[in-house]
Formats: structure tokens, sequence, C-alpha cells
């Protein structure tokens, strides 16, 4: 079965809103293809100037972050009605970097997914496991653990609209990417999870992305192996070098 490729740029905390119009204009020309879902994940106050600079071509808008509750008392925090309503298609949930620095647990990130999905926002949901894990040979289990707490009462129809990216903590902007074939053997898992909680159709439908230091001149290695669907980039995002690995 044919998944839609889809690349999304994660810009973490970069750019400012002029800095962010003034990138989207560059990128325009470099990242069109229509057999591809193009995404920029964007700080929140660059979410409303890019949803304005990128008004008819292919890219879709896509937030990092949101808080679990619709509105309130909650200083500080941007709900997913708001992202909804602000042009925002795609949600990044889970990253390694929300794990680490803001204690997200996987509690936590199933209300997030669970609240993605009721505000019609499709989550990006990250997993990922550290050099220690990997050393440990505990890597599949570790991944099995989050996705499975993550998707909790999650139903199979709402996960086939789902992408979860699989990125090792270890290749996240160090420059050290997995190799294909270590990337695959757990895009491949990740799928085989999917199959044994819902059922072959739903794993077959997900899309799952590798991320870590993914950049042009490895996309394509990457993107070649049957369970890589696409990639989640980050520092190659926010250069020329993105329009190369839409188009790998
Ligand atoms: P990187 O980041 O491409 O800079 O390694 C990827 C990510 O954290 O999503």
């Amino acid at each position: 079965m044919a998944r839609r490729r889809i690349i999304a740029g994660n810009w973490k905390m970069n750019k400012t809103p002029s800095e962010a119009i003034a990138l989207c204009a560059e990128l325009e020309d470099l990242v069109k293809n229509d057999n591809v879902d193009v995404v920029y994940c964007v700080p929140a106050i660059d979410i409303v100037p890019v949803a304005e600079a990128v008004k008819g071509t292919n890219v879709k808008v896509g937030a990092e972050n949101f808080y679990i509750e619709d509105k309130g008392a909650y200083t500080g925090e941007i709900s997913a009605p708001m992202l909804k309503d602000a042009g925002v298609e795609f949600v990044i949930i889970g990253h390694s970097e929300r794990r680490e620095y803001f204690k997200e647990d996987d509690a936590f990130l199933n209300k997030k997914v669970l609240k993605a999905i009721e505000a019609g926002i499709t989550p990006i949901l990250c997993c990922c496991e550290s050099l220690e894990q990997r050393e440990m040979n505990v890597t599949m289990d570790w991944i099995r653990l989050q996705i499975k707490s993550d998707l909790a009462g999650v139903s199979a129809d709402q996960v086939k609209t789902m992408v979860i990216a699989y990125e090792p903590i270890w290749a996240i902007g160090t420059g050290k990417t997995a190799t294909s074939d270590q990337a695959e053997e757990v895009c491949k898992g990740i799928r085989e999870l999917i199959a044994e909680m819902y059922d072959q159709a739903t794993a077959d439908a997900v899309r799952i992305q590798y991320g870590g230091s993914m950049n042009a001149s490895n996309a394509a290695e990457l993107l070649s192996k049957p369970n890589i669907d696409g990639g989640l980039i980050g520092g190659a995002s926010l250069k020329a070098d993105f329009g190369q690995i839409v188009n790998a």
C-alpha cells in the first residue's frame, strides 16, 4: 500500500517572526513537490505569520507544542483549538527535548495525543531511545512502552491518520545519523507494534518518519527504506538543504 511521504521541519526555538517570513520565501520554490506532504513546525509566535506566508503554496503549518486544556487560567499556554483556528494541521508531541527539559511523561503525552485529535490536528508522535538504552539493547522495549502508553484510548481509525517519528536521542543535532538499517529496523518494529495493537490495515496506513541529523546527503538513502515514510528534520530544515530533502 502506498503511503504518502511526509517531510516535516522542526524549527525548534529558532527564527523570529520576520526571519520566519524570510525563510518561507527562500524555501518556497525549493520545496515544491505535489507528491509529498511538506510541513513547517514552527515556534508558536511564528504560526500566524508563517500561515500567511505559505498561503497558496504546498506547505502546511505545524506547531511544536500546546497545552492539554481548551482554555482557562493557564498563564502562558496555548490550546489546541487556538492552533487549529490559526491554520495548524500538524503538531509535534513527545519530542525528546520536551520529554527531557520539560519533564513531559507518557501519561501527559497520551492526553496531548487525544486532545490534538479532538481538535482536528494530526499528531506527529515522537519516540526515542538514548545511547545508553541502545547499548543495553533495550531500544525496542523502550520504543514500544512509549508508543503503547501514548496511544492509550486512540482508535484504529485515528491512528491511521497519525504520523509517528522515530528519533534516536544520540542522533539529534549531533551530526551522527542512525544508519539506514538501524532506522529501518526500529521503524519496522513500530509498524509491527501497531499491527499487534490494532490490525494490519492500521499498520499499513500509519506514516512513520525518521529524525536525527537527516540532511541533504543522507535523506535519499534513509527514505529508500520500506518502513520510512518521511523525515522530521531539525537543523537542515532552516536552510536551502530542506528543499533537497523534500525532493530526495
Ligand atoms: P536534527 O533534529 O535534524 O537537528 O538532528 C531533529 C529533531 O530533533 O527533530
